[in-house]
């Protein structure tokens, strides 16, 4: 039997994205060789600061900013090859050496125009017949997961062949353009100025579509690969790997707040199929969560305050915390800590550790309040329910907890934390039930208190 002493780790949101796992993932990358996207597409956006300069990324794994280290996409991904280039070209414009370290699997399926448009359109459609809208990112990721299970998707590997792709593309645009104009009514919406160039008539047009694609294969060939034989390789070789999760877990369209989630598995079982490998290979969950709890778009949030009004924890959370979208610049929801919703987290995704963030955003807090519970029908639940129709029937039950005034922005050891802070991830550790492996204290990469070192717990 072939054996290997590597050691891979899985980082996953555990609440509804934006936790800091792009932070999180360029500070583990320092012990890994190879960084993996699992699933998502460019509806994500993971931030790192380092020594003071952010940078955004959206499908470019997180461990790119280490020289080295080898970048992959997964066939889990749904992939816009226009989003990648232009990913691509602002990082080397910043100076990063990327192409020759990022490797792309042939067996993504291709987020295209239309996906975006049945996107901004079904969003546009719901509104107008007075529902409740999802509050999706409008970049096509449902309409192309959509595609991929339905069998038809045009993917990675179709772009070195023309004629083929030429083919299915036409296929494509019958259905969903059928759909766009007689279903949804397309022609009266407003797509905007990124979709507007493929349009016409609420219709997408073959050329601009089949001309691109052509444009971005050459670019991306060099790039194709077989992910999961060079991942299983590249571990075998004595690689340590990193599979960075993008969401998270409540927005898992399973295991989240159906149907108010995304389109893809964000869980960590999912890092296997994702990237193909084994899930034998995925030796450590880590969990990131937030000290508190944020969510953009529609959907339930049983913890959520009135984080709009000034003078109140909410709007300290959202000011302080600078809780705006990276993707589409949305206010980000704030609320307290909900310890029952993580139970579901670490149940779903077999959390190992947790990492706390963004702990330094709640100083100058008198209290805090830690969501333990719920009652649902007269009764005291202490999991999340599952699905947004028995989420949104819940009441928190809180447990009140002194806050503390002293700052700890930048602290890197747990003990010189003020002990109110310390008592408070105590008790999250107590009502979760899991480990706080590593804590947060603010954006930079150095700003990070580590407990027990993913690449080296057992
Ligand atoms: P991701 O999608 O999970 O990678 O998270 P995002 O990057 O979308 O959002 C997290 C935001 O919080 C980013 O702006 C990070 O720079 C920032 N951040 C991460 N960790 C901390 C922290 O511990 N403290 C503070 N103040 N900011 C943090
Ligand atoms: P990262 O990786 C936060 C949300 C959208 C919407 C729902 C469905 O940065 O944590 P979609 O476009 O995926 O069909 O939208 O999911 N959403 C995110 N929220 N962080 C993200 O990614 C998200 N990706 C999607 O706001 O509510
Ligand atoms: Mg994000």
């Amino acid at each position: 039997m072939i054996t290997a002493k590597t050691r891979n780790v899985v980082v996953v949101g555990a609440q509804w994205g934006d936790e800091g796992k792009g932070k999180l993932v360029d500070w583990l990358t320092e012990s890994a060789q190879g960084v993996v996207r699992f699933q998502g597409g460019h509806n994500a956006g993971h931030t790192l600061v380092i020594n003071g300069v952010r940078t955004a990324l959206h499908l470019v794994p997180s461990g790119i900013m280490r020289s080295g280290v080898k970048c992959y996409i997964g066939n889990g991904v749904v992939l816009s090859a226009a989003k990648l280039f232009e990913e691509i070209e602002a990082l080397e414009k910043a100076g990063v050496e990327l192409r020759s370290r990022l490797r792309v699997s042939e067996a993504c399926p291709l987020i295209l125009p239309f996906h975006a448009a049945l996107d901004v359109a079904r969003e546009a459609a719901r509104k107008k017949g007075g529902q409740a809208i999802i509050g999706t990112t409008g970049r096509g990721i449902g309409p192309a997961y959509e595609d991929k299970i339905a069998r038809r998707a045009l993917r990675v590997q179709d772009l070195k062949y023309p004629e083929r792709f030429a083919g299915k593309l036409h296929e494509l645009l019958d259905l969903h353009n059928h759909v766009l104009v007689t279903y949804l009514g397309s022609a009266a919406f407003d797509f905007g100025p990124t979709l507007a160039p493929y349009m016409a008539a609420g219709k997408v047009l073959f050329e601009p579509v089949f001309e691109e694609a052509m444009r971005h294969a050459k670019l991306l060939k060099p790039m194709m690969a077989d992910v999961s034989r060079e991942l299983n390789e590249a571990h075998f070789k004595g690689a340590n790997l990193l599979f960075e999760g993008a969401q998270g877990t409540l927005l898992d369209v399973d295991h989240g707040t159906y149907p108010y989630v995304t389109s893809s598995n964000c869980v960590a079982g999912n890092a296997a199929a994702g990237a193909g490998v084994g899930p034998g290979l995925l030796h450590y969950i880590l969990g990131i969560t937030k000290a508190y709890c944020t969510r953009v778009g529609g959907g339930p949030f049983p913890t959520e305050l009135q984080w709009e009004v000034p003078g109140t924890p909410g709007y300290h959370m959202s000011t302080v915390g600078f809780e705006t979208g990276v993707t589409t610049g949305r206010s980000r929801r704030c609320g307290w800590f909900d310890g029952a919703l993580l139970k579901r987290s670490a149940q779903v995704n077999g959390l190992s550790g947790l990492c706390i963030t963004k702990l330094d955003v709640l100083d100058g807090l008198k209290e805090l309040k830690l969501c333990t519970g719920y009652q649902l029908d007269g009764q005291l639940t202490e999991i999340l329910p599952m699905g947004a129709d028995d989420i949104e029937r819940c009441t928190a039950v809180y447990e009140t907890m002194a806050g503390w005034s002293e700052s700890t922005v930048g602290v890197t050891q747990f003990d010189k934390l003020p002990t109110n802070a310390r008592l408070y991830l105590q008790r999250i550790e107590q009502v979760t039930g899991v480990p706080i492996h590593m804590v947060s204290t603010g954006p930079d990469r150095e700003q990070t208190i580590v407990l027990r070192h993913p690449y080296l717990a057992d």
